[in-house]
């Protein structure tokens, strides 16, 4: 037994306890928030509810074939017009969206089963100018490099910080092979590094986007267990009043 014996997280004093709880208890609400925020925009990108890996191809890469509304009336809005009007609103699309086409036949289509949410919800495009109906017919090129440079460095700097402490509370864990809880304070700097390296590959080719959802799902999980066995042990372990006679970090 050395002086140090004390120095492990079952074993620390109240005010320490406090503090580290108080850290995951907001990281973890972040998170939480975080994954809903991801949800709602990448979750959506493909028109589709949910995270899928086509989502992360169309918020990086973007979709070089079609464009929103094709992807709109193919995905979220596809019970918004019977088949054969949808049809032909996308063959308008191939057909390079030409005026005439538009004043003939389109633009009926759209008065008939579009405008009544687009032009009435705020937020939504207004559908009754044709204006805003050409700005979802673009096609969409994928996150640009200069948002991509911008959220890369904001997304390393702010996650490693996160990870830091994380790791720095969970080293003082017990009963944890020394291998094991190498293993899991590495692991999410490195998911991190891989997490934001495949967003510049997904962009240049779609292939990578799973490198994208594997090292994301990776690193979260992780989190999710360092949170739980760092709030465990401060918490639970010490109520059966045995005394933890063990120096975390000299493993
Ligand atoms: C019942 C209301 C409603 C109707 C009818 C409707 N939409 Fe939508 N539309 C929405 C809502 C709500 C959203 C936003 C959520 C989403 O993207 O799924 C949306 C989003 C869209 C978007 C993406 C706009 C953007 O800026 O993100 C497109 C494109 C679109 N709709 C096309 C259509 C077309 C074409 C029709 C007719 C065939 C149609 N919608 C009919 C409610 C409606």
């Amino acid at each position: 037994m050395n002086e140090m014996s004390w120095f492990n997280l079952p074993s620390l004093g109240l005010s320490l306890k406090a503090l580290f709880s108080s850290y995951l208890c907001v990281v973890g609400l972040g998170a939480i928030l975080a994954s809903a925020q991801i949800m709602l925009t990448h979750g959506m990108a493909d028109g589709k509810l949910g995270l899928s890996i086509d989502d992360i191809v169309y918020s990086y890469h973007g979709d070089h074939r079609s464009s929103q509304l094709e992807a709109k009336l193919n995905g979220s809005m596809k019970d918004k017009a019977p088949q054969t009007e949808r049809v032909k609103i996308i063959k308008w699309l191939h057909n390079g969206t030409s005026i005439e086409e538009w004043n003939h036949e389109i633009k009926a289509i759209f008065d008939k089963n579009c405008i009544s949410c687009h032009s009435t919800m705020p937020g939504l495009p207004d559908f009754t100018k044709l204006e805003q109906v050409m700005l979802t017919t673009k096609h969409s090129e994928g996150a640009s490099t200069s948002s991509l440079t911008r959220v890369s460095h904001i997304h390393m700097f702010a996650i490693a910080f996160i990870f830091f402490f994380n790791g720095l509370i969970f080293s003082l864990s017990i009963g944890i092979t020394r291998w094991l809880k190498v293993l899991v304070i590495i692991l999410p700097f490195l998911c991190l590094t891989l997490d934001v390296f495949s967003w510049w590959l997904t962009k240049i080719n779609p292939i990578f986007a799973w490198i994208t959802m594997v090292s994301g799902v990776s690193y979260s999980l992780i989190s999710a267990y360092t949170w739980f066995v760092s709030m465990y042990q401060m918490w639970i372990m010490p109520l059966n009043g045995k005394k933890y006679h063990h120096n975390a970090w000299s493993d």
